[in-house]
């Protein structure tokens, strides 16, 4: 199965989907990593595997739409037949998920519906977690629909969150949640083993 995966930033998400394809985990070819940040690291880990790797500049296109429009041509170019969000900061149009309805898996890092929508990204995800005082959080793969964060989730796992945790603390200990969950949800994915039923996601 072909997927491609965006992103914006360092990309320890892409690199556990990379090294799961690799060792063969993964039953499926990564075959273009598109970001809207030049400097994104990710792009620079495609290279490193062989895996085309494009910046879709956002100032060459006057409107999101239109922005949208041109990351799908290049998903479909390289056939793209499952979209995957890892660390993806720039919404999704409403044709874009309609192209792609249910092939589009995110990765977020909390327990949805806790700390997610507009504003919750990156490091203010934890703060957010770390301040209401909540004794766990984790990380939740879901499909992507017309809402931020949102969508049929697929898996979500818990870490303990300690009095002392700083949001960085927390941030690690997430991430290290997201790089085994994000792959077992593609794999999933890639052996037909996900039905969406209604807003609800059956593992078969
Ligand atoms: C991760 O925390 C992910 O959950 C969130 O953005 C971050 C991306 O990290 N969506 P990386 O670029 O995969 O390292």
């Amino acid at each position: 199965l072909k997927i491609g995966v965006l992103i914006s930033g360092s990309g320890t998400n892409l690199q556990s989907l990379i090294d799961n394809v690799e060792n063969g985990q993964i039953d499926g070819k990564i075959t273009v990593v598109i970001s809207n940040k030049i400097d994104a690291y990710g792009l620079e880990r495609a290279r490193k595997h062989n895996i085309k790797s494009v910046f879709v500049d956002q100032k060459n296109y006057q409107d999101s739409e239109i922005y949208n429009e041109a990351v799908i041509k290049e998903l479909k170019s390289n056939g793209v037949e499952l979209v995957v969000l890892a660390g993806y900061l720039k919404i999704l149009s409403r044709n874009f998920i309609e192209t792609y309805r249910n092939r589009i898996i995110n990765i977020h890092p909390s327990l949805i519906p806790s700390f997610c929508g507009k504003g919750y990204y990156g490091l203010k995800v934890h703060e957010a977690a770390v301040n209401y005082g909540v004794k766990i959080s984790g990380a939740t793969v879901h499909f992507v629909d017309e809402e931020a964060d949102s969508g049929p989730i697929i898996i979500q796992e818990t870490v303990k969150v300690d009095f002392k945790d700083t949001p960085e603390k927390l941030q690690k200990k997430v991430l290290k949640i997201e790089h085994k969950i994000l792959p077992q949800a593609v794999k999933l994915f890639c052996e037909g083993r996900l039905d969406v039923v209604g807003r609800k996601v059956e593992i078969n």
